[in-house]
């Protein structure tokens, strides 16, 4: 692995307890944790994991950088989105782990300035650091707008209107399965000489079995190469859960990753986990735990699928810059006239990092999941893949 950037020694003193935890953890589970459980603890153990304690994680000085925290655009485009949502239901909008708050600020000013606010902006938001960081940044930049804004522990029982999530189904703890020789196995945690290292065990049953024989490629299943992917149990109960709290409006989570056929391509027998550590990207997912982020790529196919098994409708499911484009990124740029290089200049280079195939256009991609509405949702007017999930 490249040199990464060395933590700090209170980083470093962080990242030990977080290891402590989980170690404590495998030590009282016989010896053993499955990924999932391993990814969990990272990001999300109360106080210590990656998201739940107190460090700088988007933007320049933090892990990564998010569409939200490049652009205002990003939360501008989805405006224009949820502005058909709210027309239509007359409902509020419920966003799912809203990061900074970035996103939420942008689309609440812009629906502002479209005279369409909704009367509430739930967040549901896992991190307590996290959550005082929204908090936070809503009373600095737009205190008026405070009143409308809700935090919540639990999703509601019954909800109407634009539920909304960037980059949050691939932050769901993800398990691994390895398929060798026509067995399948479970890739989980345990820990040799103080180290966490890799150790599979036999799939012997439960829903992960079951979904793990549907999927891979025929040529694994037998052949003596192994195959290791995703699959995430967890963002698919979530999506379950969604469905079941939604009386009428549209699910919107936008995402890097790709259709079943995509992710379990023959040629990605490794999978998709990725960490992500003052913007660099590595595979090792037991580098300073509590310090990296952790994500797998969305299997679309498969959230699709939980959805619609919640009564949902899949309507729509596109690139990120075609979901963009559709919801007027382009209109909204001309807003800035290009007589003035000193703002339209940046803005178009946002455009790009949003828009281009080589950025995030492609790879991201925008699905759409209704219940009792009746107009195509904006976004996906022109460029609808749905029949590719
Ligand atoms: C990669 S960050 C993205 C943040 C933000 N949406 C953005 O685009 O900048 C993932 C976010 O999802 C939140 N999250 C993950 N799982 C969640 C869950 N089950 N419920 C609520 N929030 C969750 C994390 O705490 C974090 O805020």
């Amino acid at each position: 692995m490249a040199l990464l950037p060395e933590p700090s020694p209170e980083a470093l003193a962080h990242s030990e307890a977080v290891h402590r935890l989980i170690a404590g953890e495998i030590g009282a589970a016989d010896g053993w944790i499955s990924f999932a459980r391993f990814m969990e603890l990272a990001l999300y153990a109360p106080g210590l994991g990656y998201y739940s304690a107190g460090l700088d994680k988007f933007g320049a000085g933090g892990d990564f950088v998010t569409a939200p925290e490049m652009s205002a655009l990003f939360g501008q485009s989805i405006a224009n989105q949820a502005a058909q949502v709210l027309r239509l239901t007359g409902g509020d909008i419920l966003e799912i782990g809203a990061g900074s708050g970035k996103l939420a600020l942008d689309l609440m000013l812009e629906l502002e300035r479209l005279g369409q606010l909704p009367q509430r902006y739930c967040i549901l938001e896992l991190s307590a650091d996290l959550r005082q960081r929204q908090q936070a940044r809503i009373k600095h930049d737009a205190p008026h707008l405070l009143p409308r804004f809700t935090w919540l522990d639990t999703l509601p029982q019954r909800f109407n209107g634009l539920v909304l999530g960037n980059e949050v189904l691939d932050a769901m703890p993800a398990h691994l399965v390895t398929w060798r020789a026509g067995q399948m196995f479970e890739r989980g945690v345990t820990i040799e000489e103080g180290r966490f290292v890799w150790c599979e065990r036999p799939l012997t049953g439960g829903e992960l079995l079951r979904q793990a024989q549907a999927l891979p490629p025929a040529g694994f299943v037998s052949g003596a190469a192994a195959y290791t992917s995703e699959i995430n149990l967890a963002a698919q109960g979530f999506m379950r859960s969604l469905g079941q709290m939604l009386e009428q409006g549209l699910i919107l989570m936008l995402d890097y990753g790709f259709g079943a056929s995509e992710y379990y391509h023959p040629q990605r027998g490794a999978g998709t986990l990725m960490c992500h550590y003052r913007h660099h990207a590595h595979d090792d997912p037991f580098f300073l735990p509590g310090l990296q982020d952790l994500t797998a790529h969305v299997d679309f196919s498969a959230i699709a699928q939980a959805a619609t098994e919640a009564g949902l409708v899949l309507s729509g499911y596109a690139s990120q810059a075609n979901f963009l484009i559709n919801c007027g990124l382009t209109e909204l740029l001309s807003r800035t006239s290009p007589e003035d290089p000193g703002t339209y200049l940046p803005l178009v280079a946002q455009v790009q990092k949003l828009m281009s195939p080589a950025e995030m256009g492609e790879l991201f991609k925008a699905i759409a999941l209704s219940k009792n509405m009746q107009e195509t949702p904006l976004g996906f007017t022109r460029g609808d893949r749905s029949h590719t999930l």
